[in-house]
């Protein structure tokens, strides 16, 4: 009996989800749950279709673009904010990325983030800020790394250690940031994979684990 009830729920579900993704947003599928209007999705899983582009909303309200999606794996990969002139990031007004702690997004553990022209007080923290870090390859090889070249810059894995929520960026901190997906130590720095991979919760978890 228990088990019938489950599988019609499951079937039910995926039947419902098939229902409810939403339409394509300029080139990319938007699959279930992610949600682009109020019609399609689960809402608690929004995101924004502007312009034949689909975005991702920070708590702060900067839209971060949405590079691809792997609903398999519950990913998706935003575009790092742009490095401008004296080594800024554009969102470092709002203090860089954070998410919503009731969010259910969180940043991935497979991204290597990358801070720049940060102050001495960094070098307290477990961060590697050596000269042969990764981030010095950044400054030094790439044009939008130009505007950081020698300054104060350290990289880290960005892993279970550390809060999940934020990359933080402020002046007289760090005041700008990148980040690579699965980076692998032998590649080639015009290999790397710029983006801030985000994972999702995904939906009705507890509602089929607790038996509703
Ligand atoms: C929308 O996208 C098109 C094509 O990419 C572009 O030409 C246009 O300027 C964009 N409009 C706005 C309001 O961003
Ligand atoms: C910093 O990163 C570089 C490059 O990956 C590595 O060779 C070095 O051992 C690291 N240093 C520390 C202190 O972790
Ligand atoms: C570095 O950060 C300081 C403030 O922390 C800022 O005044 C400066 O413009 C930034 N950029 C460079 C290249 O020093």
């Amino acid at each position: 009996m228990v088990v019938t009830f489950f599988h019609i729920s499951l079937i039910f579900l995926s039947f419902v989800s098939a229902l409810e993704a939403c339409p394509k947003c300029g080139s990319l599928d938007v699959p279930y749950p992610l949600s682009t209007n109020e019609n399609c999705g689960d809402p608690k899983y929004k995101i924004y279709c502007n312009n034949g582009s689909l975005e991702f909303l920070s708590a702060k309200g900067y839209y971060y673009k949405i590079l691809s999606i792997d609903p398999g794996s519950y990913k998706l990969i935003i575009r790092p904010p742009s490095i401008q002139n004296l080594c800024q990031s554009s969102d470092l007004s709002l203090g860089g990325l954070l998410l919503n702690d009731n969010s259910p997004f969180s940043i991935s553990t497979r991204n290597t983030v990358m801070l720049f022209n940060c102050s001495d007080t960094i070098l307290l923290s477990p961060l590697n800020c050596s000269s042969n870090s990764v981030c010095k390859l950044f400054e030094d090889k790439i044009v939008e790394g130009s505007g950081c070249r020698n300054t104060l810059c350290c990289s880290f894995l960005k892993d279970a250690s550390i809060t999940s929520h934020r990359i933080r960026v402020r002046m007289g901190g760090c005041t700008a940031y990148t980040s690579v997906v699965e980076l692998r130590p032998d590649a080639p720095f015009d290999s790397w994979n710029y983006g801030i991979e985000l994972q999702w919760a995904p939906p009705n978890h507890d509602f089929n684990f607790r038996g509703h």
